[in-house]
């Protein structure tokens, strides 16, 4: 990706579907062998891979419309989540406890390490054992049998989102209750138990820290509108602020955005929320601000990156502690070679500014990485060359185009 920096962005866009909601809902159609119909899909990498693993297990799964989709897993001829796959998209593992649910086995990949951290998935096969599920370990992969899967009680020792979905979904046709006490809060977990319950799932306070499932014996077909993107909403302030613009955001899902718009606010950007839309302008000078990465409802870890790019742009010292990912100040490195001031040691980034950021070629490590080398490069004199854009596309759908349509001059081109 090409960019010519300096210049401030103007106009409106609007935010697509939410990648973290759309793929545990795509993977929850396994359930049912009747068909799922869902809208505001995102047209992202991930979704794709996604529908290439769901067909991989024997469902039908395709693009029925530029962001439609029809999953309909009429019967399953594979049990089998293969490394490949599981490997480029961690996400793949929650197909463990539908398949369970539906077939009473399963063998998954496990995803192994990725760019951000270890991954483990300790708590996805904990929660999953509590259930009745054997399980064991062998080359790799989870090896899983349950011929029949029974309500339990989960205690997750932190309140992981993929493990909270994995259990929520085995819950969902396991026999009796189940508890899920320090799950996860994040809105994705709301949609998917949203999504779950139009299928005829029984669940109980999805959002808060004990989720109650009553497991059903069959589970139907249903239709479900994907929520949009809160991550890509807060990039889209980032972006507003950081290049001193003045953006209208439409369909931002505002009421996910708290502890977002509170930093921002903190920072000097001036949020106006109005009738189906937000508009970002930056105030006189950025402020610096404390900022600590946390569960929902706390400052999301998948836009630290972006806010690191903005806070190089404040006047003073911010701090940045990273508490969710042992690894996720990769994009640090290619900051400070475009001109920002940034120290790291262990989970805390010192940042300084205001810094003149300087275009430079730069190569992205991870999806939210690759936005926050975006957001540098809009607000950067001259031009900035970004490589392995590739982890841009598994999450944010048509991105330089909604750039380009606020006035940034960026273009990709065949690396
Ligand atoms: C989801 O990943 C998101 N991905 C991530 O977004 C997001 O950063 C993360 O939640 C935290 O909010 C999707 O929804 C597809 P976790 P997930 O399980 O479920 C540790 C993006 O950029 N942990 O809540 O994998 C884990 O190592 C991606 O869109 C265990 O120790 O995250 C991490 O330190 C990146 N054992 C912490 O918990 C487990 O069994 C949070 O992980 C599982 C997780």
């Amino acid at each position: 990706m090409i960019i010519h920096g300096g210049k401030p962005l103007h106009g409106t866009v609007p935010v697509s579907g939410s990648k973290n909601t759309a793929l545990p809902i795509l993977i929850a159609a396994l359930l049912t062998d009747e068909p799922v119909r869902l809208t505001n899909v995102p047209r992202l990498r991930d979704v794709t891979t996604t529908l290439g693993l769901l067909t991989g297990l024997g469902a039908e799964a395709r693009w029925t419309g530029d962001n439609e989709v029809v999953v309909h897993a009429r019967k399953i001829c594979s049990h089998v989540a293969p490394y490949e796959l599981v490997k480029t998209m961690r996400a793949s593992f929650l197909v463990l406890g539908p398949l369970l649910a539906r077939e009473g086995r399963a063998r998954v990949s496990t995803p192994g390490g990725c760019a951000i951290g270890a991954r483990p998935v300790n708590l996805h096969i904990g929660g999953i054992r509590a259930l009745g599920a054997k399980i064991q370990f062998r080359h790799g992969y989870v090896e899983a049998h349950a011929p029949e899967l029974k309500g339990g009680r989960v205690w997750l020792d932190n309140p992981s989102v993929g493990a909270t979905e994995n259990i929520m979904m085995a819950a969902a046709r396991a026999s009796g209750i189940t508890q899920i006490e320090n799950a996860a809060r994040e809105p994705e977990i709301v949609h998917l138990a949203a999504m779950l319950s139009a299928m005829g799932a029984r669940i109980r306070g999805a959002g808060t820290h004990v989720i109650e499932i009553e497991g059903v014996a069959r589970l139907r077909g249903c239709e479900h509108q994907i929520a949009t993107d809160r991550i890509e909403a807060g990039s889209l302030m980032v972006a507003a602020a950081i290049t001193g613009g003045d953006v209208a955001i439409t369909d931002a899902p505002l009421e996910y955005l708290e502890a977002v718009t509170t930093k921002l606010g903190e920072a000097g950007v001036l949020i106006e929320a109005g009738e189906g839309q937000v508009r970002v302008r930056r105030g006189a000078n950025l402020r610096p601000v404390e900022l600590r990465t946390l569960p929902y409802p706390g400052f999301p870890t998948d836009l630290q990156a972006q806010m690191m790019a903005l806070l190089t742009q404040a006047t003073g010292t911010s701090v940045i502690t990273e508490t969710i990912f042992e690894n996720r100040f990769m994009h640090a490195q290619e900051l400070i070679r475009m001109g920002g001031d940034i120290v790291m040691k262990g989970p805390t980034a010192v940042v300084r500014g205001p810094s003149r950021l300087q275009g430079a070629p730069v190569m992205a490590t991870d999806l939210r990485a690759s936005m926050s080398l975006i957001l540098a490069g809009l607000a950067a004199e001259n031009t900035t060359e970004i490589g392995r854009v590739y982890h841009l596309d598994r999450g944010y759908e048509a991105l330089e185009k909604k750039l380009k349509s606020l006035g940034a001059q960026i273009e990709r081109v065949p690396e």
